[in-house]
């Protein structure tokens, strides 16, 4: 939190998973002895293990959800008392009620809305309670796991009575000249007076680079009525400004400060960065003028076995994943996701669609049965009354993220189809536009040329800005069209992919049947054609696939989640993440081949064996016999640029796809690919049949507060083993909190803190925090039959 006045407060709560009858729970006088110590961010899901009989059922993973209270004290002065304060909670699941002495101080019920409750009247001098009330009973209420509680961070903040207001903060690139000397930014500020009296204040703003050195200036003087909100705004000039762009996302520090009689009152800094956004018919999306194809991926919001729990550290890493597999766009599907997250967004270069929320009046099957006629829950129970609120709330919590390039009213709504569609589009497109003048908007839509009765309406469509397509090739010719039909009916339509299919699959898992998903050999095909589509039309602003990573919920019993991600809830990269790195990232040479190699008892069977490589040929060797060589072609394509017979035209593939195959008679022994630019081998790659595995081996990583332990089982000859699953142990010394395991595995539905737990393909990870930071600590990880492994933190 970037207030001068706010602190955090995710230290020392208390938790219980229960209810009371009459309050007592939100008593100064209740003995909560017997209740969890616990620390923010927290999500009471992860303590148990999914089972089928849960309410929130197939959509939800399966949580066991149900109501719990959490309860901290906190110190009050004598000089607080004269203060403003209130708390700020960046996201509780769901309908919360706080409550400050026994006394309820506010209320939310949309659980990803970021939100502030003023205390100041409920607080005494000295010892102070603030209770929360979670109820994620009603179930189901959501088509993919949310987990249960205060799951982001809370901030108290204690001020002048003239302040800031938390969502009152606008700064927005309005013109870069063509020659990039000068930028013009709007600047937008509220402030709010909680006194009695009038007041006059002063609003400084100033622009700091990376160095500090101011940038530019501008100030305002402001009256201040009593206990109402005023603004000031003004425009800045920012001489030679460094663009944020995605490779070199440069951010500037905006500081907002109000003044009364020369004393400080508030402050607030926050990141910002210049640049300029562009979506049109005939260009796609325009980066700083530059047309940039958005190799987008859906995520969303949990991390494995840290549940819903926001932790920027995680999310860093497994950003920086996605980073590397070329991925430049993230849609944050369904529902606005936590401030930490946009930060990384702005500060690792990926450009963002954010979104509101998955139904609006009418509710969605959340069931096993889609046609169940079960109540559910979810947002729909709350849209009239809260939409307008929770709609502005995202847009001001998040408007100076210069990531964020759409605002998107709704995911796959129902009403797309139907009489009221096109009017609630409306109102909400309205809203977003009444807030931010600059930025469009969109909504997910699934049905455009689908089903006569929930075909998408045209009278929707031309309520929002930028068209989404959710599985744009799904209905009839269209599966090789995509967009066309619609371009040459509607050439002044503004066209993105929001959600698209990827790669599915479990990690490791090259069996030749699956029930729903293509098998290994066929994965990427569908992906293929529709990435050679994207990629040679500038119209289509790119892509948003489903999903970057494997998330919980939205399964079948006995699976606990959905393996639709390029990399798995652990973090492992799965063979997609290879696919996607050789059309999506151009920097790096991916040169990767699948299956594995152990297939004893199947010798003299043929094997297919794929490469996901950019490289412009590759020759494959099986215990060094050349199989033969092929050729791959960048997608898009180019033909002749100087003349008919130029090198590049001559350049001949042996296939349309964007991977190559062979199928090879297995036998054990060396699998070696050599991709080649030119006539250079730039880089091999070999897949080796192993042994039985002998040994674990445990590779530690840092992420913030938390040891992540990489578990490999290896054979005698220290070859990491792709086709086992041992059960591992894990037994910490004292000083050692076990936060949780986790494979990847959607079938395994033991608990994340379970001390046991299977591997997957041959992999593990392990999370655990030091209880005392300044003393060592110490965990053994275990295997029957494998020799075991030791780590000191
Ligand atoms: C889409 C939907 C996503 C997810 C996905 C699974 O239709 O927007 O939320 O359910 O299907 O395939």
């Amino acid at each position: 939190m970037n207030l001068k006045d706010a602190k955090i407060i995710n230290e020392e709560w208390k938790f219980i998973c229960e209810d009371c009858s009459n309050g007592e729970f939100a008593q100064i006088d209740y003995r909560d002895e017997g209740w969890d110590h616990i620390e923010l961010p927290h999500d009471w899901d992860t303590y148990f293990a999914p089972k089928k009989e849960n309410r929130s059922g197939a959509g939800g993973g399966y949580a066991h959800a149900g109501i719990g209270w959490y309860r901290k004290k906190i110190k009050i002065s004598k000089d607080d008392l004269l203060k403003h304060v209130e708390l700020i909670f960046e996201g509780i699941y769901m309908e919360s009620e706080i409550y400050i002495n026994g006394l309820k101080a506010g209320s939310q019920s949309y659980g990803y809305s970021t939100f502030v409750v003023d205390i100041t009247d409920k607080l005494v001098e000295g010892d102070n309670l603030i209770s929360v009330r979670v109820n994620n009973s009603k179930q189901p209420n959501s088509r993919w796991y949310t987990g249960s509680g205060i799951y982001r961070d809370v901030y108290i903040r204690k001020t002048s009575r003239q302040c800031l207001d938390y969502f009152g903060i606008k700064v927005e690139t309005a013109e870069v000249t063509d020659d990039e000397k000068m930028a013009i930014l709007d600047v937008k500020s509220s402030a709010i007076n909680y006194e009695k009296e009038k007041k006059d204040v002063v609003i400084k703003w100033q622009l700091l680079d990376k160095k500090g050195q101011l940038s530019c200036k501008a100030g305002a003087t402001l009256c201040l009525d009593s206990n109402e909100t005023s603004h000031a705004a003004t425009r800045m000039f920012v001489q030679r400004p460094i663009l944020w762009e995605i490779d070199k996302p440069y951010l500037y520090t905006f500081v907002t400060q109000v003044f009364c009689d020369g004393e400080l009152l508030d402050e607030r800094r926050e990141s910002v960065g210049i640049r300029t956004i562009a979506f049109s018919c005939d260009e796609g999306f325009k980066l700083n003028g530059e047309k940039i194809k958005i190799k987008g991926v859906c995520l969303h919001h949990d991390s494995g076995l840290f549940g819903s729990a926001f932790y920027k550290d995680i999310w860093e890493k497994r950003l920086n994943t996605l980073k590397d597999m070329g991925v430049n766009g993230i849609r944050c599907s369904h529902n606005p996701p936590a401030p930490g997250f946009l930060d990384l967004c702005d500060s690792m270069g990926f450009v963002v669609m954010d979104e509101i929320c998955d139904e609006w009046m009418l509710g969605k099957n959340k069931n096993e049965n889609y046609f169940s006629e079960e109540p559910s829950y979810g947002f729909s129970q709350f849209f009239c009354k809260d939409v307008k609120t929770e709609l502005q709330r995202m847009i001001r919590r998040d408007y100076n993220h210069p990531s964020v390039i759409l605002w998107s009213i709704g995911n796959e709504i129902p009403e797309q189809a139907f009489t009221d569609g096109p009017k609630i589009a409306k109102f909400l497109s309205d809203i977003v536009h009444e807030e931010d003048s600059i930025r469009l908007t969109t909504s997910a839509c699934d049905n455009i040329a689908s089903l006569p009765g929930i075909e998408t309406k045209q009278e929707f469509m031309n309520e929002i800005d930028v068209v989404g397509y959710n599985y744009v090739g799904r209905w009839r010719e269209r599966a090789e069209r995509f967009y066309e039909d619609d371009k040459l009916v509607y050439p002044d339509r503004i066209m993105i992919g929001s959600e698209n299919p990827s790669v599915c699959g479990d990690r490791g898992d090259y069996s030749q049947t699956r029930d729903f998903n293509d098998n290994y050999i066929t994965a990427s095909l569908t992906h293929e054609a529709l990435w050679r589509f994207t990629a040679s039309r500038d119209y289509v602003a790119g892509d948003f696939i489903w999903t970057g990573i494997d998330y919980l919920g939205e399964s079948h019993w006995p699976r606990r989640g959905a393996n639709f991600g390029a990399i798995d809830t652990a973090g492992f990269k799965k063979d997609a993440y290879y696919y996607f790195r050789s059309i999506w990232n151009e920097k790096d040479i991916t040169l990767h081949l699948l299956p594995h190699w152990n297939f004893e008892g199947e010798e003299g069977t043929f094997k297919t064996v794929i490469c996901y490589t950019n490289c412009e040929r590759v020759k494959l060797y099986i215990n060094d016999k050349l199989i033969s060589e092929k050729a791959s072609a960048p997608c898009p394509r180019y033909g002749a640029m100087n003349s008919w017979d130029d090198e590049l035209r001559r350049f001949r593939p042996t296939t349309g796809d964007l991977h190559l195959t062979w199928d090879v008679p297995y036998e054990p022994g060396v699998l070696r690919a050599e991709g080649y630019m030119g006539d250079k081998v730039v880089k091999t790659c070999e897949v080796v049949t192993t042994k039985k595995p002998s040994s674990l081996e445990a590779s530690v990583e840092k992420a913030g507060e938390f040891y992540l332990v990489e578990i490999t089982a290896r054979d005698e000859d220290g070859r990491a083993v792709p086709d086992v699953d041992s059960l591992i142990s894990v037994v910490c010394s004292d000083n050692v909190e076990f936060i949780g395991m986790d494979a990847g595995n959607m079938q395994d539905l033991s608990g994340y803190k379970s001390d046991k737990r299977n591997m997957l393909a041959g992999k593990l990870l392990a999370a655990f925090k030091k209880k005392n930071k300044e003393e060592t600590g110490s965990v053994l990880l275990s295997s029957e039959g494998l020799n075991s492994v030791n780590i000191e933190f």
